[in-house]
């Protein structure tokens, strides 16, 4: 089944908001054309302005995190509706940043995922093991623990509206990566457990992104397997010109 190619650009807590309209600036000239969809995860303070500067190409602005609640007394959050009236369509969810850093329990994940479909944000759901999981043989059963818990009890209907990216935790910011074999292993068993909990046909319409550490020279290798439908780019995604080379070496697959 032919899913969209897809490149993530998660800048992280980098660029202010007049960095971010000069990245898309110098970016959209490099991409014309291209047919890949191209979606860039930016700090809530640049989402307007990106999206106005992004408004007439095919990039999509989106966020990096969300409360789960619709509004109410919570200092300091951000709700999906605020996000979508500023111009985002998507939102990462579950990054492992988020789950290590800021405790954010498998569970909380659950509730935004439900949160943005109800409210018609695109969630993106990161999971990941760390070095220590993988080394001891547990990839499968966290990976399958996050998925089945994000993913439970989700509105049929909605259930399209979804993409996952697997990131493993040891290739996040370390110059390590998966090899394009062990990547397509795991994004085969990430869509296997979709099929179980989603059914066949779900499983087979959402888009997997791998993440950690992509860069022009190794993204080729990945994207071109079978169950790989793009990636999801940290600090590769910072430079107008390196992201705009992985997105050209993605749609040369
Ligand atoms: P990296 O980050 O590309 O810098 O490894 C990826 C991510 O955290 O999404």
């Amino acid at each position: 089944m032919a899913r969209d190619l897809i490149i993530v650009g998660n800048w992280k807590m980098y660029k202010t908001s007049r960095e971010a309209a000069h990245f898309i600036e110098q970016l959209l000239p490099k991409i014309e054309g291209c047919k890949a969809r191209v979606f860039l995860a930016v700090p809530y303070t640049s989402i307007s302005t990106a999206a106005a500067a992004a408004r007439l190409a095919k990039v999509e602005v989106g966020a990096q995190n969300m409360n789960d609640a619709r509004d109410g007394a919570f200092t300091g959050e951000i709700a999906a509706l605020m996000l979508k009236e500023a111009g985002a369509s998507f939102v990462l969810l579950g990054h492992s940043e988020r789950r290590r850093v800021f405790g954010e329990s498998d569970t909380f994940i659950h509730r935004k995922v439900v949160r943005a479909l109800q409210d018609d944000l695109l969630p993106v759901l990161c999971v990941g093991e760390t070095l220590e999981e993988r080394e001891g043989g547990q990839t499968e059963e966290i990976l399958k623990k996050q998925i089945d818990s994000a993913l439970v009890d989700l509105p049929e209907e909605k259930i399209g509206e979804l993409i996952l990216a697997y990131e493993p935790v040891w290739a996040i910011g370390t110059g390590k990566i998966a090899t394009p074999e062990i990547a397509q292993e795991t994004h085969a068993f990430c869509r296997k457990c979709l099929g179980d909990l989603l059914g066949k046909r779900k499983a087979g319409q959402i888009p997997i992104l791998y993440g950690g550490s992509v860069k022009p020279e190794n993204v080729g290798s990945l994207v071109s397997q079978k169950d790989i439908d793009g990636v999801l780019v940290g600090g590769a995604s910072l430079d107008p010109e390196s992201f705009a080379e992985i997105i050209q070496q993605c749609e040369g697959i």
